[in-house]
């Protein structure tokens, strides 16, 4: 999820280094860490950017011409200098930087522990520091093959580059999952999670694939793979810009992040939802979900985006666990004096964890004894350090000022909390769940089936993208995606528009509706279709426009609406993750095409910290 540089070569690696984890700050980073290799190996990590690990090294022995960097974005362990990478196995034998998440990493740690390993870290990537130096001091091996050995132990995702004290002139690469690019200069070697810190030193890179584990000595670039199998070395050509290679090959953050939602979604399930054997388990909640479970009520508080999610989550635990929901905006919540009895579960949804208002309704919250959870997707930040427990989202930086990836992860924890609280008070039969998972399983493939009609999306919005107003109608689960898509929309393209509960048309919307009038309507298939159905026919009947999002094969609204955009069948509870992708497709080209600052909108900040 963060940032790995590697460097192997007859330069000092610590300028190089320093250098290339400065270009890989756009991905979002807590804490910053080196490894430099001569005759010995030295670690200098500390909590926070670059520039502070700069500061830590300033009077230190930085000499060497192997080294290794990490940013590190938390996933176990909350940003530290003791959680921060490189991190070195209990006898020094090994040094080792890690993105991604070791899923095994408990199982791992207590069967290390059983042969008197000790841990100085919370992090998953301590686990794997000594799980390689256990295996290399038991088998009396080479660091590489103890390196394949303890990766066959691994479940989970790895970008990892590791040293071994014994043998300081390799440097071994190896990912599962994770990015990890190998750029090969005159008699030196570059390492990066991707290419940006790597081609102003050279154009010659190799793509590690899964599985494959890199090394390199004096005697050159030798990859094999886990199964002890040469692969060969394919060096490409690369001649791309860094500030696109930052974006992926993206023109916006924000598009990077709508096309990285199956992933994320994959992330956020990522040890927590078993497809196999049907089994759901959320850590963060062990200790809590009892009184989750028994609780006589729960309240969600939260803002923006967050907020959308969290109207989606009442849906979502009032279907599945059978428990009354209400949803604050947090800043209302803070300041109206409300009824919060010792036995409630709060609930407070941030993809920052740094929003002031949510912070100060989970203060309120927390004097009147609630239970107070957190979903948040950057580890150690405030929110989760306030709350009693919590469900990280592990969607990866968001850099995008508009919510995307974020709130699809958000919903994805509100589902997995909603069917574990409803599986347990047996709300929600063995079947149903067993069948949503099913369902949950398929949902990355879905979106991304979604993602490949963005042209036909982009013809919509170079329609549209003069309109001054624009609103969005959902029923039931869709009535959040409707708000979601008219907050995306005026946030980026600075259009009005408003979401609506379709039924309210008639209650004076209605009045808005003319020949200029674009009206997005989610019309999935669902218990209040046909409901929907008859709101398309009013806006037709006052000659207004409708843009409608529509389960595939849908014959009907075809023939009403004046674009349809089809998204896979899902299960009604899960479309929310389906559908909000066309509308984060559709306000993102007409903001790009109306030459807004897509990932900076004007007014707007990533993080609110402000009342
Ligand atoms: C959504 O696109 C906006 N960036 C904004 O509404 C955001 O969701 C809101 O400020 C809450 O932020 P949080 O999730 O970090 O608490
Ligand atoms: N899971 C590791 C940790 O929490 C690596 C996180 C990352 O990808 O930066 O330290």
């Amino acid at each position: 999820m963060c940032g790995i540089v590697g460097y192997y070569g007859n330069k000092e690696a610590y300028p190089i280094i320093i250098k290339g984890l400065k270009r890989l700050e756009y991905r979002g980073y807590d804490s910053a860490g080196i490894a430099l290799m001569n005759h010995s190996v030295r670690v200098y990590k500390c909590k926070g950017k670059v520039s502070e690990l700069e500061e830590i090294t300033k009077d230190k022995d930085i000499s060497g011409n192997i080294g290794l960097g990490h940013t590190r974005w938390a996933t176990h362990g909350e940003p530290s200098n003791v959680n921060a990478h490189p991190h070195v196995s209990m006898n020094s034998l090994f040094v080792v930087i890690h993105n991604g998440i070791i899923e095994n990493y408990n199982r791992l740690r207590t069967e290390l522990e059983a042969e008197d390993y000790i841990f100085k870290s919370e992090t998953d990537t301590e686990v794997l520091a000594n799980l390689i130096e256990y295996v290399y001091i038991k088998l009396n091996i080479s660091p590489d093959e103890a390196v394949r050995i303890a990766l066959t132990k691994v479940i989970g995702a790895y970008g990892i580059l590791v040293v071994c004290n014994e043998h300081p002139d390799t440097i071994i690469a190896a990912r599962k999952g994770s990015p990890l690019v190998i750029g090969k200069g005159h008699g030196e070697y570059f390492f990066a999670s991707d290419a940006t810190p790597i081609i102003e030193y050279t154009n010659s890179v190799i793509y590690l694939n899964d599985n494959d584990i890199a090394i390199v000595n004096k005697k050159g670039l030798h990859i094999r793979d886990i199964r002890n199998i040469e692969q060969t070395v394919k060096v490409q050509k690369i001649d791309i810009e860094i500030d696109a290679i930052e974006k992926g090959g993206f023109d916006h953050y924000m598009l990077k992040e709508i096309f990285e939602q199956p992933k994320a979604i994959t992330d956020t399930c990522r040890g927590r939802l078993n497809y196999y054997d049907k089994t759901l388990k959320l850590g963060g909640l062990h200790q809590v979900i009892d009184a989750l479970t028994k609780t006589e009520r729960i309240i969600i508080v939260a803002c923006g985006t967050s907020w959308h999610a969290g109207l989606v989550g009442e849906f979502l635990f009032e279907e599945f666990a059978r428990i009354p929901v209400e949803v604050e905006y947090a800043s209302e919540f803070r300041y109206r004096n409300p009824i919060i009895n010792p036995g409630d579960v709060v609930i407070a949804i941030s993809q920052s964890g740094e929003t002031a208002d949510t912070l100060a309704a989970i203060q309120l919250a927390k004097e009147h004894r609630a239970l107070v959870l957190g979903i948040c997707n950057v580890v150690g930040s405030s929110i989760p350090r306030e709350t009693d427990a919590g469900v990280y989202t592990h969607a990866g930086p968001e850099i995008g000022v508009a919510s995307t990836k974020a709130f699809t992860a958000q919903v994805t924890v509100l589902t997995m909390m909603a069917m574990l609280t409803g599986a347990k008070n047996k709300a929600l039969t063995d079947k149903e769940h067993n069948a949503l998972i099913d369902e949950l399983a398929l949902i990355p493939e879905k979106i991304n089936s979604i993602l490949a009609k963005a042209e036909e999306i982009k013809k919509i919005a170079e329609i549209y993208k003069d309109a001054t107003n624009a609103l969005y109608l959902g029923r039931g689960y869709l009535y959040p995606v409707a708000l979601e898509g008219a907050l995306k929309l005026k946030e980026i393209s600075y259009i009005h528009a408003e979401g609506y509960p379709a039924a309210e048309m008639k209650h004076g919307p209605i009045a808005l509706i003319d020949e200029k009038m674009p009206v997005i309507v989610l019309a999935t298939v669902d218990k209040s279709y046909e409901k929907v159905v008859n709101n398309i026919q009013e806006v037709k009947a006052r000659k207004g426009i409708v843009i409608a999002i529509v389960t595939e094969g849908d014959t009907t609204i075809r023939t009403m609406a004046d674009h349809v955009i089809e998204v896979p069948y899902s299960d009604f509870a899960l479309a929310p993750l389906l559908t909000v992708i066309p509308l984060q497709l559709l306000s993102y080209y007409i903001a790009v095409m109306r030459g807004c600052n897509v990932d900076q909108p004007r007014n707007l900040a990533k993080s609110v910290t402000v009342e």
